[in-house]
C-alpha cells in the first residue's frame, strides 16, 4: 500500500472516529472498544499495559484466573478473551495454577529501574499503587517509559527531592 493510501484510510478513520463522536455519543466508546478489545477490557481499571512487559506465559496465568484477578472479577467472554490472548502473544490454557499471579511491579527490573524511589511514594494518595504506571509516565500505554517522559505528581515530586541536595548537581549536569 502506498504511503497515500495509508494517509487516506488515517483521514478516513478520524473522520469517522469524530463523527461517530458527535453524532452518536456514548456509543464512540463502543467504536473504540471494537477497534482494539485489549485496550477497552484491560485498560478500564488500570493502564493497559504493554505486552512486552511480561512474559507470553506469565500474561497466559492471568489470563487464566481473571475471575480472581488482585481481587476484582475481570472475566471475558471467549471470544474477547481470544482477541486479547492473541494481542499478548499468549496461549491460552489451564496455567492459572494456585501460585500467586505475576506481577509486572515485582520483576527484577521493575524494582531496579524504581530503586531511587522513596518507599512511601508508590502508596502517596497522587499514586496509590506501583501498578498505576500511568501517575508517572503519562505515556505508559504507548510504552514509553524513557526517563525523559517520566513526569511525577507534583505532590510526590516534593517528598522525593526535600533533603537531597546532590538531586541537585546531578541535575545540573545535563
Ligand atoms: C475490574 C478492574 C480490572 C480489570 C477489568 C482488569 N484489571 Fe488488571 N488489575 C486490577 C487490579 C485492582 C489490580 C491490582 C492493582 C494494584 O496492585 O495496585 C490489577 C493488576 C494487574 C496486573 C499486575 C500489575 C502489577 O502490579 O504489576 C496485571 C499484569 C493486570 N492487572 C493485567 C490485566 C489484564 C491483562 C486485564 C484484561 C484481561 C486486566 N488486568 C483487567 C483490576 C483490573
Ligand atoms: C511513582 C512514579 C512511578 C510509577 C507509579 C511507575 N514508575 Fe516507572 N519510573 C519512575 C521513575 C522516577 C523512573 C526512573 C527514571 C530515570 O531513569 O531516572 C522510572 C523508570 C521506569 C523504566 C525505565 C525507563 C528507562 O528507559 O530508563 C521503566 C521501563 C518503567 N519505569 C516502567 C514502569 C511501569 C511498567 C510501571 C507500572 C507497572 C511504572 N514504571 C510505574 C516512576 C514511576
Amino acid at each position: 500500500m502506498s504511503r497515500r493510501q495509508h494517509l487516506f484510510d488515517a483521514v478516513v478513520w478520524v473522520g469517522t472516529t469524530v463523527f461517530l463522536a458527535i453524532g452518536l455519543g456514548r456509543s464512540a466508546d463502543a467504536a473504540t472498544a471494537s477497534a482494539d478489545p485489549y485496550v477497552a477490557e484491560c485498560g478500564s481499571c488500570h493502564v493497559a499495559y504493554p505486552a512486552k512487559l511480561l512474559p507470553a506465559g506469565d500474561w497466559a496465568r492471568v489470563l487464566a484466573r481473571l475471575d480472581r484477578h488482585f481481587g476484582v472479577d475481570a472475566s471475558l467472554d471467549a471470544d474477547t478473551l481470544a482477541q486479547v490472548a492473541h494481542h499478548l502473544g499468549a496461549h491460552v490454557g489451564d496455567t492459572g495454577g494456585t501460585a500467586p499471579l505475576p506481577r509486572i511491579t515485582t520483576m527484577r527490573w521493575f524494582l531496579g529501574e524504581h530503586g531511587e524511589l522513596s518507599a512511601g511514594t508508590f502508596r502517596s494518595p497522587a499514586v496509590k499503587s506501583a501498578a498505576n504506571c500511568a501517575a508517572c509516565h503519562p505515556g505508559a500505554e504507548r510504552g514509553q517509559f524513557d526517563e525523559h517522559s517520566v513526569r511525577l505528581p507534583a505532590s510526590v515530586a516534593r517528598t522525593q527531592t526535600s533533603g537531597e541536595e546532590h538531586e541537585h548537581e546531578h541535575e545540573s549536569e545535563d
